[in-house]
Formats: structure tokens, C-alpha cells, sequence
């Protein structure tokens, strides 16, 4: 498509209102004849009579007129049908521009993607033009769509409205389809942004409906808790479509005892398997009796790496009615609604070297590293500004800049990401040891904070005073997202707590929150996980309490009436 910058043409008047698409060019000489061979066939029944002579008074059959490249027109130029053709018919004819009042709304559209530049002006100034164009000494007019203007016979200057994207796609020749092929890259990283938000959209192949969910229920308080999670797993099976295979597996202390192996390697197949791990929790006095070449490592943390889970996601929300629970005051906690995205497989927990070694000297020294790539941090920082995007905007990096290499290279890799990708999200930073403070200070200020493996951890259990008690907060552990899905892992935040292992009194609603997340980013029903939360929500602002979030000396509910009373809520919220 030719590009219009400048056209300096005769002006030719064709001063009638309403000369639509057929008129432009008649169908059966489309059938004839080629785009590119239409020019004598445009207008023709204005141009010639039904003998086939040309019409003397058509200005455009003049001499004065004869060689225009711009026509001046009437009200409603292009009207009718919506055949391009009549654009084509028109540069086929030689014609660049035309002037005119009003156009067809379609035939305005198709100019613009067929290299023919439609200006509007008013009809006054129109009727001006058409007599400049009869009495000055050459009809001669200017067309600059650059400072968008027109300049008559008589060196009249006239501004034009134009819009930015049409005005940019004629001055550069592109249509539509070159202008998007232009604009390639900036296209595939919008893509590549979205689909980490949306993956669903995305997806090629057809995804299986039934989600493979894995239970894990653990050690310590993780069986208690987790049991209540599988009554709501299974209410949103039964009653709200939700299609999953449950499956569940003995995990850590209970797993070393029925099977010799904290994860044997039938649970470790259903770990690779699934779409979904529910995970209760992993800790226990017990481990310091496995045998070390049984105990090599943690087996959460083993899940974590080798199913990429590096996007750790813990929101914290103020319940209003928990504010008592909390040692922070109502009002420095009222409306905190924030999001920790913690980097979950890499950093200190995962660096090498590492380990305990016995000096010459006899004494021990250890060693930890805290080691990030760019990439590593890059993703993560991605994850999170996508996050604050889809929220108040506002990503909050935190990192210890000031005394360590890892925080710089942390801080660097944020800020780069954040000037190529992300400009639109505010983006803030802090030290580690400031953000601990903040978080207790005012927890308001937050909305998105992302942060290395090992800050993450401590800081989240920092926050968690905000909710009340730890035992409330969920979290999602994800890998990035493919055509197949992505894995994911839900827990609650809170540990084992072998001190209340077993007497019934541990708080399930982490556990049943994480659920909520499973909802939201595995099976993507972020209304059905609205539910959850709601109905969470309501059980403790209606009175029911668990210990870890009861009032001094008030009575507390166990684990188990915890569960009914979420059960309760969610037949009776269901039913309205
Ligand atoms: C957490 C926990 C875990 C961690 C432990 C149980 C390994 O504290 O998820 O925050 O340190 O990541
Ligand atoms: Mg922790």
C-alpha cells in the first residue's frame, strides 16, 4: 500500500451528496475486471451517458479538472454497501484524497487500509473550496496528513482531525495486517504477559476437565487440618461441578512408618502426575531418627524444586472480625490487602555450596549461598508485576541491597525488567530488615511484595500476625504456565506445629483457604474460590473460633467444628 504523506494534486468538484459504493464502481465490473484495472470504470455513470460519450458537465471530464488526484465531494461520500472495491476503484483511478463533509462509516475505514486518504471537513468550508476550485488560476490543493491540513487554491490553510492509529498506518503505507506484523514484538511479549495471567485462553490442546488433585496430608497438625480441607474438596465436588480425581498419599513421619520411606517412589509418580497437591504440613521431633541416607534432604522442598515451583503466592487479608486475635491494633491492621509473592526455588534454601565441615583445627564452619541467576530473578519480578498489575499496581521489591551482592544483582534485574515490561506498575524497594518493620507498622502501605526464598519465608510469618494467626493463611506454590497446565502446590503457611499435634485444636482454614487458591489457579474458577473465601469469612465473623484466633479466655471450637461449621456455611450460602 502506498504511504500519503504530502500530496500537492488538482482538485476536482464533485459536489453531490450521497454518491455511494455502487455509484463509485458497479458490481458487474468487478466480476470483469481486476483490482488495479478499475480506474475507467470508476464513477462511470456520472462520468459517461447511456451512449457512452463523456459528460461534458462532469467537472472531472474537463480539462481544467481532468488529471485531479483529489475530489472534492458532497455530504455522505461512500455511502452503502461495504465493498473495499469502490477504494480500489478510486486509486485506480488516480485519485489520493478526498474532501468531503461526511463519509460512508465503512467506506471511511477501507480507505484508510487501501492507501486513500479521507479528510473531513465542514460543508461550509467545502462550499468555499469548490468555488476556489472554479475561480482561482489553477485548482490546486495541498494535502498534508503529517500537520494534518489542507491548503485551497488560495493558500487558505484548514486543520483536519485525523485518528493518531490511521493517521500513523497511511504516513508509513502499512494496513491494518502490516501494522500489527510492525508491531511483532511488542505484540508477543503482550502475549507473553497475558498468558501467564490467562493461560487458559491460551491453551492449544484440549485440557483434560478432570484435574488429577493429590492430598498430602504430612506431619504434625497436617492430618487434623487436612482432613477438614477434604470435606470442602469434596462438597465442591459434589455440589458445584468441580471435576477432580482425589487421590491421597502418606507423606513424611507416617509415610517412614507404614513404608520405610518419607516419600515412596509411588507418591513421588502421583507427585509428578498431578495438577494439584493439597499439602498439610512437614515437620516432626520424629525425623531426628531416620537414618541420614534416609533423610537426605526435605521432601517439600524437594517438590518445590523438581516441579519449578518458584512462584510462591501468600495473601494476607485483615478479617475484620479477627482484629482481636491479633497483637497489632484494629485500626494500624483495618484494610490490609496485600500479596507476598516469594521466590520459592532458589536463593539460600537451594544454593551451593553448602554444608558443615570439620576444620584442621577440629572446629566446625558452615556454609549457606544465596545464589540467583538473572533469569531466575527476572521471572519471579515478572510474576509479581503481572500480579500488581491484575490488582492496585503498586509492586513493592524487597532485598538487602545495602550489604549483599545478591540484593543488587536482585535489584538490577527488578528494575530492567521493570523499564523494558512493566513501566505502568508503580515500583518500589526496600531492605529486608525495613520491610519487617513496615509490615507491622503499617501493612496498609502494601499491595504486591516480591522477594527472594529465604526474606519470603521470614517476612510471611511476619504478615501473618495481620490476619490474625498464621493458622489462617493460605498459599499457592506455581510453576510457570504451559500448553499442559501448570503444577501446583497449596499449604497453608503454617508449619507442622508438633506442640498441638493430635489434641484437635489446630485451626483448618489455612488449609481450607489453600483450597480457595486451587480453585483460583488450578481449576480457574476465580468465582468459586470467591465463594470459598466469602463463606470462610463469614464462619469466623459469625463467632466460630478455633484457639489460635479465639479471644482471651473465650471458648474455642476444635478442628473438627471448625470443619462443620465451614460445611454448615457452605450449604447454607449455596442455597440462597
Ligand atoms: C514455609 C515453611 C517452610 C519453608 C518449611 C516447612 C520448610 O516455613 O513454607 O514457610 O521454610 O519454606
Ligand atoms: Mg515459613
Amino acid at each position: 500500500m502506498k504511504a500519503f504523506v504530502r500530496e500537492e494534486a488538482i482538485a476536482a468538484p464533485v459536489m453531490r451528496s450521497n454518491i455511494d459504493t455502487d455509484q463509485i464502481i458497479r458490481i458487474d465490473r468487478l466480476i470483469e475486471y481486476p483490482r488495479g484495472e478499475l480506474g475507467p470504470f470508476c464513477l462511470e455513470a456520472l462520468r459517461y451517458d447511456s451512449a457512452g460519450s463523456e459528460r461534458a458537465d462532469f467537472p472531472p471530464n474537463t480539462p481544467r479538472y481532468r488529471s485531479a488526484g483529489i475530489l472534492v465531494a458532497g455530504e455522505n461520500f461512500g455511502c452503502g454497501s461495504s465493498r473495499e472495491h469502490a477504494v480500489w476503484a478510486l486509486v485506480d483511478w488516480g485519485v489520493r484524497a478526498v474532501i468531503a463533509p461526511s463519509f460512508g462509516d465503512i467506506f471511511y475505514a477501507n480507505s484508510f487500509q487501501n492507501g486513500l486518504l479521507p479528510v473531513r471537513l465542514p460543508a461550509a468550508e467545502i462550499a468555499a473550496i469548490a468555488q476556489e476550485l472554479e475561480h482561482a488560476s489553477s485548482p490546486l490543493i495541498t494535502v498534508d496528513l503529517q500537520v494534518q491540513t489542507v491548503t485551497t487554491p488560495t493558500g487558505r490553510v484548514l486543520s483536519f482531525e485525523i485518528e493518531p492509529d490511521r493517521r500513523a498506518g497511511l504516513l508509513e503505507g502499512l494496513d491494518d495486517i502490516s501494522m500489527t506484523l510492525r508491531d511483532r514484538a511488542a505484540i508477543e511479549r503482550f502475549r507473553r504477559d497475558d498468558e501467564v495471567a490467562h493461560p487458559w485462553i491460551y491453551r492449544q490442546t484440549e485440557q483434560p476437565i478432570v484435574k488429577k488433585v493429590l492430598i498430602l496430608a504430612g506431619d504434625g497438625i497436617g492430618p487434623e487440618i487436612m482432613a477438614q480441607t477434604r470435606r470442602v474438596v469434596e462438597w465442591f465436588g459434589t455440589n458445584r461441578g468441580v471435576r477432580m480425581g482425589v487421590q491421597e498419599e502418606l507423606f513424611g513421619i507416617s509415610a517412614w512408618k507404614a513404608h520405610g520411606h518419607l516419600m515412596r517412589d509411588q507418591t513421588w509418580k502421583a507427585v509428578t502426575e498431578s495438577d494439584a497437591i493439597l499439602f498439610g504440613a512437614t515437620g516432626s521431633p520424629e525425623y531426628a531418627f531416620i537414618p541420614p541416607e534416609h533423610n537426605k534432604f526435605d521432601q517439600l522442598l524437594r517438590m518445590r524444586k523438581e516441579l519449578d515451583l518458584f512462584i510462591n503466592l501468600r495473601p494476607v487479608r485483615a478479617i475484620k472480625a479477627l482484629a482481636a486475635a491479633s497483637t497489632l491494633r484494629p485500626e494500624v491492621l483495618e484494610g490490609t490487602d496485600m500479596i507476598l509473592v516469594r521466590e520459592l526455588a532458589g536463593g539460600m534454601y537451594f544454593g551451593t555450596p553448602r554444608g558443615i565441615e570439620t576444620l584442621p583445627d577440629g572446629q566446625r564452619r558452615v556454609v549457606n549461598s544465596m545464589v540467583y541467576t538473572e533469569g531466575e530473578i527476572a521471572r519471579i519480578a515478572r510474576a509479581a508485576f503481572l500480579l500488581a498489575r491484575s490488582r492496585n499496581g503498586r509492586l513493592c521489591s524487597v532485598d538487602k541491597s545495602n550489604v549483599l551482592e545478591n540484593g543488587i544483582l536482585w535489584r538490577e534485574t527488578v528494575e530492567a525488567v521493570h523499564k523494558a515490561e512493566f513501566s505502568d506498575v508503580e515500583l518500589s524497594h526496600l531492605y529486608v530488615d525495613n520491610a519487617a518493620m513496615q509490615l507491622v507498622r503499617n501493612p496498609r502501605q502494601f499491595d504486591v511484595i516480591v522477594t527472594e526464598n529465604l526474606f519470603g519465608d521470614i517476612l510471611s510469618d511476619c504478615a501473618a500476625m495481620v490476619a490474625g494467626s498464621i493458622g489462617m493463611l493460605p498459599s499457592a506454590s506455581l510453576s510457570a504456565p504451559s500448553d499442559s497446565g501448570r503444577k501446583a502446590l497449596y499449604e497453608p503457611i503454617h508449619g507442622s506445629a508438633p506442640d498441638i499435634a493430635g489434641q484437635g485444636i489446630a485451626n483448618p482454614l489455612g488449609s481450607i483457604l489453600s483450597f480457595g487458591m486451587c480453585l483460583r489457579h488450578t481449576f480457574n474458577l476465580p468465582q468459586e474460590a470467591d465463594f470459598l473465601e466469602g463463606v470462610v469469612e463469614r464462619v469466623v465473623t459469625s463467632g466460630a473460633r478455633t484457639r489460635d484466633i479465639v479471644e482471651a479466655g473465650a471458648p474455642f471450637v476444635s478442628t473438627v467444628q471448625m470443619g462443620d461449621a465451614v460445611m454448615r456455611e457452605l450449604e447454607q450460602s449455596s442455597s440462597k
